[in-house]
């Protein structure tokens, strides 16, 4: 007998479950001190995590939100919050992160990301530069050889005046129906962000990685193939986009070596919960 629909979302929530408590174990260590708290379905078991392990472990830590509904879950387990910009300054310089959790749409094999279904991909982002390590979590269907190819769509954060004119600018470069994206069913209207903005969800085909390219296939847009490096480099440039969704370059441990601390967009490891109830855990190489 088919599982019902049910079962199936409660099955899933157990593996998203799994999978933040399994990252919380290995990657929150008692000495840490400032822990990025991300947004989305995921993060609130990622914040459960945390709770469980008891008022003393956390005593000494202060959580940064990524946006409002991260604000609400530090606030209400009683953990201390502290934003973003308001860290403190240590010789000049913004206290690091030690480490930052995060939700994922869609999660690629060099683990490159698909962020902001929730619409909160720009403070995600700057949260993920701030720490020394991002961790990801997720269920199982958000692995994905490549990205777009489950996640069809780029969320893409754009001021409301120049959403005609993204619009426009992503077609031309093969984006095949951007739209923006409706606050419905909670509100008429545009879905505005934490920063007051739009999001524009912009479907590609699926983004290749550097050793897909060839002689022929450049990943510079011709025929749509776009290696994500390149169609993020081009989508930044763009006036009116404020930030995009793709998590991609290196990690907080690569960008030591390459003397690019706090400019690391991708995750250390994505924690993955499986219906089995097991976790799968994606190292980067
Ligand atoms: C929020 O905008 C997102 O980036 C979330 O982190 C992402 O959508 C994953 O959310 P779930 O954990 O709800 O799948």
């Amino acid at each position: 007998m088919a599982a019902s629909a049910s079962d199936v979302a409660a099955l899933i929530e157990s593996a998203k479950k799994a999978a933040a408590f399994q990252a919380v174990e290995d990657h929150l260590s008692p000495t840490d001190k400032f822990v990025g708290i991300g947004s989305g379905s995921t993060v609130v078991y990622v914040v459960e995590a945390i709770a469980a392990k008891g008022p003393s472990f956390s005593a000494n830590m202060t959580f940064i939100p990524t946006g409002s509904q991260s604000k609400g879950l530090i606030r209400a387990a009683g953990l201390r919050l502290c934003n973003l910009d308001e860290r403190p300054v240590i010789n000049g310089v913004s206290v690091a992160l030690d480490v930052a959790f995060d939700g994922a749409d869609e999660v690629d094999e060099d683990l490159n990301l698909i962020k902001g279904g929730g619409a909160c991909l720009f403070q995600e982002k700057l949260v993920a530069v701030a720490a020394r390590k991002f961790i990801a979590v997720a269920d199982s269907r958000k692995q994905s050889p490549r990205l777009c190819t489950k996640w069809k769509t780029i969320p893409i954060e754009v001021l409301p005046l120049a959403a005609p004119d993204v619009l426009n600018r992503l077609k031309a470069m093969g984006s095949p129906n951007p739209v923006v994206r409706s606050g419905l069913p909670s509100k008429a209207g545009e879905c505005v962000t934490d920063n007051g903005m739009w999001i524009i969800d912009a479907p590609f085909p699926p983004l290749l990685l550097p050793k897909d390219l060839t002689a022929e296939v450049d990943g510079t847009g011709k025929n749509g193939a776009w290696e994500i490096g390149r169609l993020a480099e081009e989508l930044v440039k763009l006036p009116g986009i404020v930030e995009i969704g793709l998590f991609h370059g290196f990690n907080g441990v690569q960008a030591v070596g390459l003397g690019k601390e706090f400019q690391a967009q991708k995750p250390v490891a994505a924690y993955f919960g499986t219906p089995s109830g097991e976790v799968q855990v994606q190292n980067a190489a």
